[in-house]
């Protein structure tokens, strides 16, 4: 635990980038820091700045809805982050330079938590996580394992309270999430 409370207090007083300056809280991340599963979204909303914890606002509402169809739960069996940890102002996405700042806080918690599983929610996670050049549309769903870490991405909760027709293939995504939480428990 002593590493977390570390790495925590470093974010909680970085003023590496321009983000710093606009920010009410540090998103630093939620969950149990032991869990299979580790989801990755991109950045605080307003919301999220306001209270401090990630995926709060209406995609978080959904985002939890989504986890409980698959049985995970934010409180006991995920862990959840964002590749930065201060709000991007008027939601914008963050900056490439704002998200090489920050990337080294999300490296080191997945270090702490090692998952089995890392979920990327949306283009801008899939991107940094994944590959540059990563499609979404395209890409969701399938798995690459890299580091003994399967990862994965599906869309963001928010582009799914955007355009519901793209409901039925997030929910594919998630009992696809499902049966990898069961095979990569099987094997142990
Ligand atoms: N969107 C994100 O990507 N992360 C949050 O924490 C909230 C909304």
């Amino acid at each position: 635990m002593g590493d977390w409370q570390t790495l925590k207090a470093a974010c909680e007083n970085c003023n590496r980038c321009r983000l710093a300056s606009t920010r009410h809280h540090v998103v630093f991340g939620v969950g149990n820091p032991d869990a299979d599963i580790m989801f990755v979204g991109e950045g605080p909303g307003e919301q999220e700045d306001l209270r401090g914890e990630p995926f709060v606002g209406p995609a978080g509402l959904l985002l939890d809805d989504m986890l409980s169809i698959i049985d995970l739960n934010r409180k006991t069996n995920c862990y959840i982050a964002n590749i930065v940890k201060c709000r991007p102002p008027k939601n914008r996405d963050p900056e490439d330079d704002e998200q090489d700042c920050c990337i080294g806080f999300l490296q080191e918690q997945i270090s702490l938590v090692r998952p089995k599983i890392l979920v990327c929610l949306g283009r801008i996670a899939a991107q940094k996580l994944i590959d540059p050049y990563f499609r979404i549309t395209r890409e969701h769903g399938k798995w690459i394992l890299r580091d003994n870490t399967w990862i994965g991405a599906t869309y963001h909760p928010s582009a799914l309270l955007r355009d519901v027709n793209k409901r039925p293939e997030a929910f594919d995504d998630l009992i696809s999430i499902r049966e990898k939480l069961r095979e990569v428990n099987a094997r142990v």
